[in-house]
């Protein structure tokens, strides 16, 4: 590919650790360039940033995601040959049962859960000095998201689940002890669930049909059969994971609250500036940072050649801090989502395009109304900030504030 620009070194897998969320980004304006080639554990691989490239990467006709994603991730964070890695009808398919869990009501009923356990979790706090916010979060998520998905949980096991939970995120720019951590993590969530998946159909656990745990037990793929146990299981890990993963954008939520205090009035009581804070919340803090697939058909895009089976990899935190797409996007100002155009791929922290036509997450309207509820607790809760570490890594992936933020309930 000599028409667009390679980066020079023979391999940047270190490049990458050393400079995670800010890799593909730092190379696209290097190389005044939407896209750059480079190697990456022994393959090369196009980056790309920016809309357009976003767009690109939505087609169907162009892109895949078998084979994209390596065997650790789908072992620790996807689990092996769940949707992520579906392609075609079967994915379609599949992703209208995930939609079909995320109504404007579903959403509504779990986050006023997730508002119920904050209160809890108040109540608990009573006797403590100190809480780190993160771990709070994680707690009152994994018992709403199991609540909501009427998975039977006892109280003596919400720690150890809900910390499973986290390390198959954690895993996910790891190497070495995290990387194991999250595969632990997630053989013993799969055992978990799949004994649960057993006693549902074989009717020793009897739940609503309006439930996740319902429909993913009972669900028949484009052929009319039934997903064995343990793929039911997956799936159904891949709703309960990426709910108790909010814990992330509220920890960076409280954070936002803490450098820029001047908004938690106005987020009392303006609805529509709530929506507009957690919105620029998901924009401006790192989380996902990109995404993978492979070229499906041949085909040249900006004088470069793809080659079929290429990865390529799209830069979601590079995009999302786009300055052709954002006005100084290194300021955290939820101001800009007013009137805001909606564009579905200038602003992509859970992926772009339409969620029922592609890969796009289904979980965006579950992650903004959990947020919103979870700011509305915030503002109305008195607490101090002790000193603290509250620095996020940027090459850390995924990252969060180092203290996971220390709050000081005032009583
Ligand atoms: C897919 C991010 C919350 C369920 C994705 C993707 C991203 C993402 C980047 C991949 C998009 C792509 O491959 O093109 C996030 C973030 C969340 C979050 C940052 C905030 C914590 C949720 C929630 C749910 C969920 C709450 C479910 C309740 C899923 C599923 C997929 C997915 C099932 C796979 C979709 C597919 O492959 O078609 N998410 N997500 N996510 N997300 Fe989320």
């Amino acid at each position: 590919n000599a028409n667009i620009p390679q980066d020079k070194a023979l391999d940047n897998s270190l490049a990458l650790m050393q400079e995670g969320y800010l890799f593909i980004k730092n190379r696209v304006s290097r190389y005044q360039s939407d896209l750059f080639e480079a190697r990456l554990l022994g393959q090369k691989v196009i980056c790309m940033s920016g809309r357009e490239a976003a767009q690109l990467f939505y087609d169907p006709e162009l892109f895949q995601r078998k084979g994209a994603a390596p065997k650790r991730i789908q072992k620790s964070l996807f689990g092996v040959n769940a949707i992520q890695t579906m392609d075609g009808q079967k994915h379609l398919h599949r992703k209208l049962l995930f939609m079909s869990l995320m109504t404007p009501d579903h959403e509504k009923q779990l986050a006023d859960m997730v508002a119920t356990e904050w209160r809890h979790a108040q109540k608990r706090w009573k006797d403590k000095e100190k809480v780190v916010l993160f771990e709070e979060a994680e707690r009152v998520l994994c018992r709403a998201a199991c609540d909501w998905a009427v998975i039977p949980l006892a109280e003596s096991e919400l720690d150890e689940r809900a910390q499973d939970f986290t390390a198959m995120v954690d895993a996910f720019g790891a190497v070495g002890p995290r990387h194991w951590k999250g595969r632990r993590a997630r053989t013993r969530a799969e055992e978990w669930i799949k004994d649960i998946i057993e006693k549902v159909r074989g009717e020793k656990i009897v739940v609503e049909k309006d439930t996740a745990l319902y429909q993913l037990a009972f669900y028949k793929d484009d052929e009319g059969n039934r997903l064995d146990a343990h793929m039911a299981a997956v799936e159904l890990i891949n709703v309960l994971r990426p709910i108790v993963a909010i814990a992330t954008f509220i920890t960076f939520a409280a954070l936002a609250l803490y450098e820029y205090p001047a908004y938690r009035e106005k987020l009392k009581d303006d609805e529509a500036f709530r929506e507009m804070f957690v919105q620029e919340v998901r924009r401006y803090y790192p989380f996902g940072p990109f995404l993978g697939a492979r070229v499906k058909k041949p085909f040249t895009w900006k004088q470069c050649d793809f080659k079929e089976g290429q990865l390529v990899l799209l830069d979601m935190y590079g995009t999302n801090h786009d300055p052709r797409l954002w006005e100084r996007p290194e300021e955290f100002n939820p101001e800009r989502f007013r009137n805001w155009s909606g564009d579905p791929f200038a602003f992509i922290p859970q992926g772009g395009g339409e969620p029922e036509k592609g890969h796009r997450c289904p979980g965006e309207g579950i992650t903004i109304e959990v947020m919103k509820a979870t700011v509305d607790f915030l503002v109305h809760l008195r607490y101090e900030v002790p000193e603290q570490d509250v620095q996020y890594s940027m090459n850390r992936m995924p990252t969060l504030p180092n203290s996971g933020f220390v709050i000081k309930p005032l009583h």
